[in-house]
């Protein structure tokens, strides 16, 4: 009988989780066994965005980024670099000239392909495959309108892929995005990624990024995205998996402060200290319910990878607004298996 995911799911998908480095320092260890025993694939979950490894022109940090990538080599696990060209957490100096003004699409497309080329030449056998443009669409399936876009034109994404294919031909390479269940939205994708394979562009695979809740999305959607995308010649990966237990703030309660106000704490932040049975159960339910689609889906998804090891360091305690506790992970804050996961490896599984 398997004891862990990556064995329980063998042959159908890697199973994975993203690694930061604000995983506790004193619960670093713990998480790193959990990683070893669990996952045979690893995605920086920061470490290697623009901001973190190219902070200003001309000079990069690797030190971290180094770290990361080694520790993933080292596991042999398949390790995904995560991300080449977003709109979010790029300094702002990468679309100006050296006086504030803004560059010219060439001055940038040459600054795009330095990035690339350095980043990903670095990593080169290092990172099997990477989430080369993330977040390029908007809800309604339309290209996002970033300064990437402003500047270079729409065909910011093919010259993205072009570039990452010259910095490491062996390399799978990604377009990433959140929502991808949205018909609207899928369907924008599926027309990216059809006109980027009609021109002979290298792309191997769309990622999902899988920010769901007990919710969201319905089940129907995704099954229907999971099912468009097997009609493109590619892989899909479930990227940055997570299910909030909590109620989503309105746009008004978005920035509050809930720290002095108890209504708020209730409602907001239901379960602050443990989560309760019933819950629980909803978590391990919702769980199965998207992992029977996966599952269905198997043939076309290569990789299923969780964002974050452990309910103390998931994003999610800080998203839609800071200080919360969410259980939205397999592992608790102890680093223990949660119901979910029991739920998981209880599984029936056909290969
Ligand atoms: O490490 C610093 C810390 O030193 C500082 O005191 C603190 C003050 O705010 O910030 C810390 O860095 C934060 C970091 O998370 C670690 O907690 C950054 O401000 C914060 O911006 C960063 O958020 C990350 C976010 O992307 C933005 O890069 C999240 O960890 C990360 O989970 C999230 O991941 C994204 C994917 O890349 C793309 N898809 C959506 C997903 C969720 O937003």
């Amino acid at each position: 009988l398997a004891d862990s995911l990556k064995e329980h799911f063998a042959g159908l998908f890697l199973v994975g989780s993203a690694i930061n480095s604000e995983q506790a320092a004193q619960t670093q260890k713990d998480t790193d066994l959990v990683i070893q025993k669990q996952f045979n694939t690893v995605t920086p979950e920061n470490e290697l965005k623009w901001e973190r490894i190219h902070p200003k022109l001309n000079t990069f940090d690797f030190a971290l980024a180094d770290q990361y990538v080694n520790f993933g080599v080292t596991q042999r696990m398949f390790t995904v670099g995560h991300t080449l060209v977003w709109h979010s957490q790029t300094p702002d100096w990468v679309f100006e000239d050296e006086q504030g003004q803004t560059l010219t699409r060439e001055a940038l497309l040459a600054r795009m392909q330095k990035h690339i080329s350095t980043v990903v030449g670095r990593y080169k056998g290092k990172i099997q495959g990477w989430d080369v443009v993330n977040e390029a669409l908007n809800e309604d399936g339309s290209l996002r309108d970033s300064k990437w876009r402003q500047i270079i034109g729409d065909d910011f994404i093919e010259k993205a892929f072009i570039y990452a294919h010259q910095a490491d031909p062996n390399a799978e390479l990604y377009y990433n995005d959140y929502n991808l269940y949205k018909p609207e939205k899928s369907a924008g994708a599926a027309k990216l990624i059809a006109s980027l394979q009609d021109k002979g562009i290298q792309i191997h695979g769309i990622g999902l990024q899988g920010h769901y809740s007990l919710t969201h999305p319905a089940l129907n959607e995704l099954d229907d995205a999971l099912q468009l995308f097997t009609t493109l010649d590619i892989k899909s990966m479930i990227t940055e998996l997570d299910v909030s237990v909590l109620p989503f703030p309105n746009d008004a309660q978005q920035g509050a402060d809930i720290s002095q106000d108890f209504a708020l704490q209730q409602a907001l932040n239901p379960y602050p200290d443990v989560l309760p049975k019933a819950q629980q159960e909803a978590l391990s339910q919702r769980y199965k319910e998207i992992f029977a689609l996966f599952l269905k889906h198997h043939s076309t998804i290569s990789r299923v990878t969780f964002w974050g090891v452990n309910d103390a360091n998931s994003w999610r305690n800080n998203w839609p607004m800071r200080g919360r506790t969410d259980y939205p992970l397999l592992f608790d804050r102890n680093n223990q298996p949660k119901t979910a996961y029991d739920a998981l490896m209880a599984m029936p599984l056909q290969r």
